[in-house]
């Protein structure tokens, strides 16, 4: 498999909600949410954006409290992280207001225990630097973020993940994919996998590994009939392929 990022339909949904966040009047209006369900590819494209724009990325622990979570962003920015929390929150602010350094926390559903203190920390740094912070989390999070008005009114753009489309799994296979897949097959992976990335990684590992036992240079529907291409422990018999497929 090919090491590199595809440029899908919810990655271009991405970056019409940073384009949002950073065109907002309400400068402390700074927060980008980024939610979908399992597997769609929010941490990928969130990650691949933060090491282009020197983001700091963060992945929050069940465990975080606000000075754990300082002292992780501390270390990350290369900032000291020891003394009090005042002291690392005055080094981490000041850090982050000069360098204007966009901050992710994924997993952000961590971040909502003890009346969300964690998410309080960050909003925090946020009105004082006014710097980005895109927090990513599974779908329901968005609803568990809106019982907290001062960190809800301060998020200025929401982007859902959804499934894969057609052309977003047929381009996957074409650029991630050692061997040509054929439109039939992409499609019968665009199927089984329900539009989820980490299932098409999957899909696309297994075919190579079949073209290649075979010495194929393309590799097609027929190639792989009555396989399950997937490995979603939720599947049924239904996800198997079917002779002739579709
Ligand atoms: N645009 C992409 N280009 C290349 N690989 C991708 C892309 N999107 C996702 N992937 C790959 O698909 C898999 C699942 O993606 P990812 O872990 O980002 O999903 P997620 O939405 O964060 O899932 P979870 O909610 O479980 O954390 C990963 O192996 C990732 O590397
Ligand atoms: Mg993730």
């Amino acid at each position: 498999m090919k090491n590199v990022f595809v440029k899908t339909s919810n990655y271009i949904r991405f970056q019409e909600g940073l384009a949002a966040v950073e065109g907002r009047g309400a400068q402390e209006s700074s927060l980008l949410l980024v939610t979908g369900e399992a597997g769609y590819g929010k941490s990928e494209t969130v990650d691949q954006w933060a090491v282009q724009v020197g983001a700091s990325y963060l992945r929050a622990k069940t465990d975080w409290t606000p000075r754990y979570f300082l002292t992780e962003l501390a270390e990350n920015l290369k900032v000291d992280p020891s003394g009090r929390s005042k002291d690392v929150f005055a080094r981490v602010s000041g850090y982050i207001g000069r360098n204007q350094t966009p901050i992710v926390i994924d997993e952000v559903d961590h971040c909502l225990r003890d009346n969300a203190r964690v998410l309080e920390a960050a909003r925090d740094l946020s009105d004082l630097t006014e710097v980005v912070i895109v927090l990513v989390g599974m779908e329901k999070v968005q609803a568990k973020i809106s019982k907290h008005l001062q960190i809800s009114s301060r998020i200025a753009h929401v982007v859902t993940f959804c499934p894969a489309t057609i052309d977003d799994v047929v381009m996957t296979c074409s650029q991630k994919c050692e061997v040509k897949v054929a439109r039939d097959l992409a499609m019968e992976i665009h199927r089984q996998s329900k539009g989820r990335m980490r299932e098409i990684m999957n899909a696309i590992a297994l075919v190579e590994r079949e073209a290649q036992l075979n010495g194929l240079e393309e590799i097609s529907l027929k190639n792989v009939v009555n396989r399950q291409l997937t490995l979603d422990w939720q599947s049924t018999g239904q996800r198997t392929l079917v002779n002739g497929g579709r």
